[in-house]
């Protein structure tokens, strides 16, 4: 008898063994007094509506220091903050890198930090920008010292192709421990050459002494037109992995192209109109923690939202074997692709067959039901085979202008569980006071942590159209782990 149900609880914890995790959402609500004021809400492009404005967050691979990356609410200096990551409070020190525009980008070290920002060169300068817009730089830490600044846009770099500033910061940096190399993937601006006064996007490398590498195969001074979402994560080489989506109709992996010509991957057919994209990687103030790579693999997964695609028609801009289309639905849906390595979808691409009634067929959806708009989509990994997918919902979407985001009550950020497979496991925990507003950041014992700012976040009106002053000196932060 005792033998039995020996057996039988044996049998029992291999049955939980074989089982999925589940969730666990742990948060620790204005845990972090900062020194200096910050306005967490920043105007979509376009529609004005209320994006997250991003607080890049990161933590050093010796698990002992986080860094918080916030823009000073004057709208000049960005400050860094050194935390305790099992408390999320303050560490010091408070490093200030004056004259910054916006924070684009946060790499952690063990004893110091990189960060991607812009910010102005004086006018007097030889081949500087018109009208002091700002260049995006990268700025290296060490011990809260500064150790170098690199502009990887601006007078001197790629100056044959054109020059390049960013009056926006949006991108993202990665570094590799491989490689040894940061990589910077940002939206510019021309102000030379041939694409003067075009949207485009650039990649370029520095080495971890501050040395602008170019790197042929890898290094882009102009990749997709009007980009309006990027999405980018480390290789063990250069080119690292890397995703745009363009002002034509699609979503490509451009690892090897950096560009959005055909022989790259196409992810997704998305309705581009006035060179916006559906807001794929969240717009203004996203394109962050839209692509990880799972631990110790080549695999990546790629989060984004989309209204689907149908109706393809011949992109006659673009020529032979590019098409446009129209979306599936007025609300966007969260969807999710799967890479064997940087440059391998695991799964069939988008289909380019002028006339074809469905362009969107190949989408692996996260969620299936038509009706709410999704918005602010990001991912991350715990670990070798599970990873965090996250958005937020208007379950009761009003959406004037096609392309862009959407307007109503804000119904609940979503997390969902789903597995390296590209299957989602489980119920997603929702939650009506905990925001994806900062980097998602996955800590060496597998759990994934975010800033936010704890507030009545409401997507119903345009910035200026009536919303309350947010500005605060207090940070938040949410951790999310499999049990
Ligand atoms: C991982 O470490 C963080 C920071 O120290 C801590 O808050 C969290 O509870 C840990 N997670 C697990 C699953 O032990
Ligand atoms: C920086 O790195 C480059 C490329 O590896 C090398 O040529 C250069 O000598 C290095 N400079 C310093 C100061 O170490
Ligand atoms: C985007 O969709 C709209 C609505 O269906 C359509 O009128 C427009 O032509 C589409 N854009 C492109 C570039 O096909
Ligand atoms: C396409 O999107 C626009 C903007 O969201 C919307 O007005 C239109 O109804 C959508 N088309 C379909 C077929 O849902
Ligand atoms: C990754 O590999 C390291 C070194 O082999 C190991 O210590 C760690 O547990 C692995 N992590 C995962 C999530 O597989
Ligand atoms: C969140 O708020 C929405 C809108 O007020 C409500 O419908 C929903 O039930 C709430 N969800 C939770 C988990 O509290």
């Amino acid at each position: 008898m005792a033998a039995r149900t020996l057996s039988l609880l044996a049998s029992a914890a291999a049955l939980v063994a074989a089982t999925d995790p589940s969730l666990k959402l742990k948060t620790f609500v204005d845990v972090m007094d900062l020194e200096f004021s910050f306005d967490p809400v920043k105007a979509a492009y376009w529609t004005s509506l209320p994006h997250h404005r991003r607080t890049p967050f990161a933590v050093s691979p010796d698990g002992q220091t986080g860094y918080l990356a916030y823009l000073d609410s004057s709208g000049t200096g960005v400050h860094v903050q050194h935390i305790t990551p099992a408390t999320m409070t303050v560490k010091g020190p408070l490093v200030t890198i004056p004259d910054v525009y916006e924070a684009g980008g946060l790499v952690a070290h063990d004893h110091g930090f990189a960060l991607l920002g812009n910010e102005p060169i004086a006018t007097t300068v030889a081949n500087a920008p018109p009208s002091s817009t700002p260049v995006p730089a990268i700025y290296r830490y060490q011990n809260g010292v500064q150790q170098w600044k690199t502009f990887v846009a601006g007078p001197g770099v790629h100056p044959d192709d054109g020059l390049s500033m960013a009056p926006d910061m949006n991108g993202d940096l990665v570094w590799s421990d491989e490689a040894e190399l940061y990589g910077a993937y940002f939206v510019v601006t021309d102000y030379t050459g041939d694409a003067e006064g075009h949207f485009g996007d650039s990649i370029e490398y520095v080495n971890d002494n501050g040395t602008l590498e170019t790197i042929t195969g890898a290094s882009s001074s102009w990749g997709c037109s009007h980009n309006t979402g990027i999405a980018f994560e480390a290789a063990d080489a250069p080119p690292y992995a890397s995703i745009c989506a363009e002002d034509q109709g699609a979503i490509w992996l451009n690892t090897e192209t950096q560009g959005m010509t055909n022989n790259g991957i196409k992810i997704s057919n998305e309705n581009t109109t006035n060179g916006a994209s559906g807001e794929a990687m969240g717009g203004m103030s996203g394109s962050y923690s839209a692509l990880a790579r799972f631990v110790n693999s080549t695999s990546y997964i790629f989060a984004w939202v989309s209204r689907g695609a149908v109706d393809l028609t011949a992109d006659t801009w673009m020529g032979d074997g590019y098409t446009s289309c129209s979306n599936r639905t007025n609300g966007r849906r969260v969807a999710m692709a799967m890479f064997s390595d940087k440059e391998t979808k695991t799964t069939a691409q988008a289909s380019s067959e002028v006339g074809a009634a469905d362009g969107d067929s190949q989408v692996n959806w996260v969620t299936s039901t038509i009706g709410a708009d999704r918005s602010n989509a990001h991912v991350a990994v715990f670990d070798d085979e599970y990873a965090l997918v996250t958005w937020e919902e208007i379950a009761d979407p009003q959406c004037d202008i096609i392309a862009f985001g959407c307007s109503g009550t804000f119904s609940g950020s979503y997390f969902q569980l789903v597995n390296s497979a590209g299957t989602t496991i489980g119920e997603p925990i929702v939650s009506n006071n905990t925001y994806v507003a900062g980097d998602m950041a996955t800590l060496s014992n597998g759990t994934i942590c975010w800033p936010y700012v704890n507030m009545d976040w409401r997507l119903d009106l345009p910035v200026g159209g009536g919303l309350p002053d947010t500005t605060t000196q207090k940070m938040s932060f949410a951790c999310m782990s499999l049990v």
